[in-house]
């Protein structure tokens, strides 16, 4: 375990990057499996800054819970389904300037991330090991980059993906929410992970069309697995209606057959990872259980291909795979933004 010591001034910059002052109010919510260095180090930097600060803990098992492990990003059942206990908690996160979000499986895909939004509060994820908290820090150059493709993202009508491994792939970006994540929140009503550089956007539902192939080393998340061979999907109308490949297919396979949903195979969003110091072989050196994957997904250079949610069509499903590539070329529009993996127009 890390020493808190060591923490409290990496947590104290993120803090003033997140624009934490005097006399706020920040809450810290955790669960049992929280790292509790983190509630140390973020209650210690809280208070160097003179906001006051408490801890919401909530439990991280409960008979609500699916039977299944492996839940990427869905939180814990005290922070999923609709109870009285949520309502509470809720009620006081809500009254928060800034809530730091240190549930290992994070609150990211479940409706109490908006509503908190929508109450004003800044809402700061931390989950990734101290080490890549460290080297992935934000900082000015990469946040304009990140707004930068954004904005295009946000512009564009249409991405186009293709691989030298055969992927050729279309999505429709019509009026797409595009969002940029910086590594840090500092406006009121926003969400932001640490550490991140990364762009995401939720094509139209229903209007994906061709060809997904993994190659060897591409990531598929939550496994934290990198394939070893090749995985074929194939798309139409926003539907994965086939999965072929070796063990890896199966394994995608199996995962999205075991929530016998169909709604389950959809796409969801695509990214764009930004991140100059983002390791792609992170995943190796790290234990399964200690990371979510921010490396592989904000690796620079990479697309980011992912199945399931699309909180802006109300749809929260358990399922959803983050699918982090390298060597793709991109277009928006016709326009080159990612060539053979490399980011174009983009100081590094
Ligand atoms: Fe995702």
């Amino acid at each position: 375990m890390e020493a808190v010591v060591d923490l409290v001034p990496m947590f104290q910059r993120e803090f003033e990057l997140c624009a934490v002052k005097e006399g706020e109010l920040l809450i810290l919510l955790t669960e049992a499996g929280t790292r509790p260095e983190y509630v140390g180090a973020a209650g210690g930097a809280a208070l160097a800054l003179g906001a006051e600060v408490f801890e919401v803990s909530v439990r991280g098992r409960g008979w609500q819970g699916t039977p299944f492990t492996g839940r990427g990003g869905m939180s814990v059942p005290a922070l999923t389904y609709p109870t009285r206990l949520l309502d509470v908690v809720r009620d006081t996160l809500s009254r928060a300037d800034f809530v730091v979000d240190l549930i290992p499986d994070t609150i990211i895909h479940r409706p109490l991330r908006d509503e908190l939004k929508q109450a004003g509060a800044r809402i700061l994820t931390v989950c990734e090991p101290a080490d890549a908290l460290e080297r992935m820090a934000p900082n000015a150059s990469i946040t304009a980059q990140v707004v930068s493709l954004r904005d295009r993202v946000a512009a564009a009508s249409e991405l186009h993906v293709s691989s030298a491994g055969g992927t050729d792939l279309r999505f429709d970006l019509t009026d797409t929410n595009a969002n940029g994540q910086k590594g840090y929140a500092d406006q009121a009503g926003t969400w932001d992970h640490w550490p991140s550089a990364l762009v995401t956007g939720y094509p139209v539902d229903d209007r994906a069309h061709g060809t997904l192939v993994l190659s060897p080393g591409d990531v598929v998340l939550p496994f934290n697995r990198y394939v070893d061979a090749p995985v074929t999907m194939r798309i139409a109308d926003g539907f994965i209606d086939e999965i072929d490949g070796e063990l890896d297919a199966a394994f995608v396979r199996d995962y999205l057959e075991s929530f016998k949903d169909r709604e389950v195979y959809r796409t969801s969003h695509i990214g764009f990872g930004m991140h100059p110091a983002a390791q792609w072989n992170a995943l190796s050196f790290y234990d399964r259980r200690e990371t979510m994957g921010m490396d592989a997904r904000c690796f620079r250079g990479g697309f980011l291909f992912s199945t399931g949610p699309n909180r802006f069509t109300g749809r929260y499903i358990d399922a959803h795979l983050d699918i982090p590539m390298r060597g793709c070329t991109v277009r928006l529009d016709g326009e080159i933004v990612l060539d053979a993996g490399v980011l174009v127009g983009a100081e590094s």
